[in-house]
């Protein structure tokens, strides 16, 4: 009886994410209109998630808390150490962390193989959230390998393949897939943190230039309407300022700070694996996973280390508990007092992100995404979802619908996941006209006339 159900209802759920993009955005609204489709808006109104402070009381008051430790959450307070250490320990590419457990970490594996529509949805949606720090968004500004549509579909691409052997090959078995990936990816890393050190200490004015768009003038290939003033405003009713968050994390400046330092790798840690442990159902997982879920955090925290983090600022040992520990206090005490420097760099490396992402998973849409995050996180957004529109705020509440409801039907989530390897193998495969098109495609928010502000808090 419940399968039987499963088909028109996910045809229904995927026919409403696949409907018609939104309108372009309405430039101007007037504000009691605005004010009146913000009580109705998607964000952060429901019952079962109130937001979890109000906004009246301010933790840290701008310049007051700068030196005092105690505002770091314990969860966090050797992670944030790790800003001033680079990322990569040097660890032996061969030898496994001496506390990894195998069989758990074969459990881990399974476990995403088999939801790995879940997982790559929430690590999307994480990087809504690491892109507010600075150190998370600027290599990448900085590599230019992700600043168009094209290529960041080819970059996230690229990601995605390689993440999918760390689930289904031995990272520490010489010749193997992953351990090919992972060799890969460190080279990567230790690229771009050496360039971006050498190019602080012979030429810092460049070095400005080169990790943002728009801070002489504004190129055409900036994309970006009042989403983000409205957002700045939604975060500025829900939080403080963050310059305790500065204080601690020293990455205002990109001349001076470590790059892809033992923190910022932290942080990647999160974005692959804290909203998934922590919201589970919100991504259409199911029933009692504490034990499949533990068994993915330990192989996030053994991939950590095999990249190079050094256990005490690995996010994810612990296991579980810490794990959600962790994010939340992430959320609560980083995130949030982050979500007001939301600029054009963030806007525009998340709107090609998500363009590009659309390509192969369906209904990818950043505006309907944006909104799902904040309700899933519990804060209230209610002039973003004024902004957006209608449609947008429908495609959201069918995604929620999907993840927490249709996808309990467990053909519906094996339908899903094989949805994605579909799509995925397609894309791999894709010809070379297929990428031209991209290529050439055009998308609406490179000809927005609007200047807008260029920096929110
Ligand atoms: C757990 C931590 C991390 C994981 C698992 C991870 C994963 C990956 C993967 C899979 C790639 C390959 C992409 C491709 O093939 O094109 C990559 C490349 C790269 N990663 Fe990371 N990463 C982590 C942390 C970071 C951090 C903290 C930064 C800082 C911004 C960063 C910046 C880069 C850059 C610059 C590249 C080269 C490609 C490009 O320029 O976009 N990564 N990473
Ligand atoms: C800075 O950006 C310019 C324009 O994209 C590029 O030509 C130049 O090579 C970049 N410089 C460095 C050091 O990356």
């Amino acid at each position: 009886m419940r399968c039987r159900l499963a088909a028109p209802l996910a045809l229904a759920a995927l026919l409403a994410a696949l409907a018609p993009r939104p309108a372009a955005a309405t430039f101007h609204i007037k504000s009691a209109l605005l004010r009146e489709l913000g009580g109705a808006g998607a964000g952060g109104t429901r019952a079962a998630r109130p937001a979890r402070s109000s906004p009246t009381g301010c933790p840290f008051s701008g310049n007051a808390a700068i030196d005092n430790k105690l505002d770091v959450p314990e969860s966090l307070r050797d992670i944030v150490k790790g800003v001033d250490f680079p990322g990569d320990s040097g660890v032996a590419p061969d030898v496994p962390p001496p506390w990894l457990d195998r069989a758990k970490f074969e459990r881990g594996q399974a476990f995403a193989r088999k939801n790995f529509f879940s997982l790559a949805y929430a690590e999307v949606l994480s990087l809504i959230i690491n892109f507010l720090f600075p150190g998370e968004l600027q290599p990448l500004i900085f590599t230019q390998r992700s600043s168009t549509v094209y290529s960041s579909y080819k970059r996230y691409l690229d990601t995605v393949n390689r993440v999918k052997s760390w689930y289904e090959s031995d990272p520490w078995k010489v010749g193997s897939v992953a351990y090919q990936n992972m060799a890969t990816v460190r080279g990567y890393h230790l690229d771009a943190s050496r360039r971006l050190t050498q190019l602080a200490q012979t030429d810092p004015q460049t070095l400005k230039l080169n990790t943002t768009f728009g801070l002489n003038g504004d190129p055409a290939h900036i994309w970006s309407g009042p989403m983000v003033e409205r957002m700045c405003e939604d975060a500025r009713a829900a939080a403080c300022p963050s310059d305790y968050v500065d204080a601690v994390l020293k990455d205002r400046d990109v001349t001076t700070r470590v790059h892809l330092n033992q923190f910022d790798m932290a942080l990647t840690q999160f974005a692959f694996s804290g909203l998934i442990a922590t919201y589970p159902e919100r991504f259409g997982l199911h029933g009692n996973l504490e034990r499949e879920l533990d068994a993915f955090c330990h192989v996030w925290a053994a991939l950590g280390y095999a990249l190079g983090i050094e256990d005490k600022y690995n996010f994810n040992l612990g296991g579980l508990a810490a794990t959600r520990q962790r994010t939340r206090d992430v959320l609560e005490h980083l995130v949030r007092p982050r979500l007001r420097t939301v600029n054009r760099d963030w806007e525009h490396m998340l709107r090609v992100l998500f363009e590009g992402l659309a390509l192969y998973v369906p209904g990818s849409s950043f505006d309907a995404s944006m909104l799902f995050l904040m309700e899933t996180l519990g804060l209230p957004a209610p002039r973003l979802g004024a902004q957006v529109g209608r449609n947008a705020r429908l495609v959201t509440s069918t995604m929620t619908f999907f993840m927490e409801g249709v996808m309990r039907v467990p053909s519906v989530r094996t339908w899903a996941n094989q949805e994605l390897a579909n799509n995925l193998r397609r894309a791999n495969g894709a010809s070379a006209r297929w990428d031209d098109g991209i290529r050439r495609r055009s998308y609406r928010y490179e000809y927005l006339p609007f200047p807008g502000r260029y920096q929110c808090s």
